[in-house]
């Protein structure tokens, strides 16, 4: 593979060689290095430093000797650009069968998202269209967006199944994501969501559904490796506290790591049952009491054991702020967790009926916006905190010798702040994912 060195860096962002899930105040500090270089080997990030050190052979050009020891090494001059980690979305449905922009117009009528969703629009509605197309075709338009995602600076995605909510429809689901795994250059994780929705069939049955999910759906998905996390949609009318720890617990037994939505609209105790289940992530966060964001902050510090005896480990909480403008809804108070202490991270939510867009650069514009985020704590929250939120934390999020070279270029912008500031303005001149760059055509 090649090697590329990029040199007259104008500022170089999140560099460490030291690095854990960021909470509280350590989310205002971005460290970073002015007129930096930044050396990349088979894909990845094989050194980085100030270009006095790459001309004096000092700290890590020291050995390097760069011209000899690398035949055919590229020379890429960014002069004037500011390149930093690509985004890592730590929660997307990026696997679906086309827009829902029917339901969109209706709730500009009036209509609320759970009165669209009791009528069986909504997440059902997806699940008919999905359960209608054959994987081929999911596949190609789970790809498509994935390219165009690339081009927008994502570099690892986590993707959920739950558009399916019977045996064949999450088998499919779980098998193109893990097609994209294989194919795509970007970083991808992929999540279990049987418990989205009930489907029709088992409204008034949720022990016949959860059955189903446990009997049916987790041995064939343990057994062909197809999801790394569990999810479920914990919110009244969908999933309750219980039957969200019964599914976990089940999935538990199968490795797969609890990641979940909880108190989007509701609090009905979806945070309780996520801690005690070891949440790696707890997503959404709209609805939050006092109580709560404690709960949280004290989950941010991995530490000690749970009553189980289960080792407990840090807990990301991920906003989800296009979903919250998109539903009209007040956006997640970003800052109350942050200063209680919590672990940010942020994502785009991608999915046909609360947030048709993933584009990481708007979410971090709207996280500073919106929710009075520092651009320095959106950055974090949006690369090395979104990396940890999905489990890849050592592969990708910063700028770390050995991490995968996931690379923005920004155009020439005054300053770090002009990202968030000039909203809505592609900034973006090139990508990088795995040492190759992503091509700006179809
Ligand atoms: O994260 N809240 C549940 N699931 C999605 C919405 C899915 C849909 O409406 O299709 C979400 O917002
Ligand atoms: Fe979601």
């Amino acid at each position: 593979m090649s090697s590329q060195l990029i040199i007259h860096i104008r500022q170089l962002f999140n560099t460490r060689e030291q690095f854990h899930l960021l909470k509280g105040m350590e989310l205002s500090v971005l460290p970073s290095i002015e007129n930096a270089y930044l050396l990349v080997k088979d894909g990845k990030i094989t050194a980085y430093g100030p270009m006095s050190d790459l001309e004096k052979g000092t700290g890590m050009a020291k050995d390097l000797s760069i011209s000899s020891s690398f035949p055919g090494l590229q020379t890429i001059d960014a002069t004037g650009q500011f390149v930093l980690p690509a985004w890592c979305d730590s929660h997307t449905h990026i696997v679906f069968a086309g827009s829902r922009e029917a339901e969109f117009v209706d709730k500009l009528r009036g209509l609320s998202y759970a009165e669209i969703n009791a009528r069986g629009g909504g997440i059902l509605h997806s699940a008919r269209k999905l359960n209608e197309m054959g994987e081929e075709e999911l596949f190609g338009q789970a790809w498509n967006r994935l390219q165009e995602l690339s081009r927008l600076g994502t570099g690892a995605i986590e993707i959920k199944s739950g558009y399916g909510l019977c045996v064949e429809g999450e088998l499919k689901m779980l098998r193109v994501i893990k097609k994209l795994k294989q194919r795509s250059a970007l970083s991808i994780k992929a999540t279990f969501l049987g418990a989205h929705a009930y489907p029709p069939e088992y409204r008034e049955d949720h022990q016949g559904y959860i059955d189903l999910i446990i009997r049916e759906m987790l041995p064939v998905i343990a057994s062909e490796q197809l999801a790394d996390y569990i999810d479920v949609f914990c919110e009244k009318g969908f999933f309750s506290a219980t039957e969200t720890e019964t599914i976990c617990q089940a999935g538990i037994r199968y490795g797969l790591r609890p990641k979940l939505h909880v108190n989007q609209l509701n609090s009905i105790g979806g945070i309780q049952a996520g801690i005690r289940l070891n949440a790696l992530s707890l997503d959404h966060l709209e609805t939050l009491c006092p109580e709560e964001i404690r709960l949280l902050a004290e989950s941010a510090t991995a530490s000690g054991f749970h009553a189980q005896g289960v080792p407990q480990e840090a807990i990301a909480c991920t906003l989800l702020p296009t979903a919250a403008f998109f539903l009209r809804m007040p956006f997640q108070p970003a800052r109350e967790l942050i200063d209680a202490g919590c672990a940010v991270a942020l994502a785009s939510d991608y999915n046909p009926g609360s947030s048709p867009s993933g584009n990481m650069n708007l979410v971090v514009a709207m996280s500073c916006i919106g929710m009075r985020m520092l651009p320095e704590e959106a950055i974090n929250a949006a690369t090395l905190n979104g990396a940890y939120a999905m489990g890849l934390g050592s592969e990708t999020g910063s700028i770390t010798v050995g991490k995968k070279a996931n690379l923005i270029f920004t155009r020439p912008i005054p300053s770090l702040a002009f990202l968030p500031y000039a909203f809505g303005t592609n900034l973006i001149d090139k990508v990088m994912i795995g040492g190759e760059f992503v091509t700006t055509h179809h």
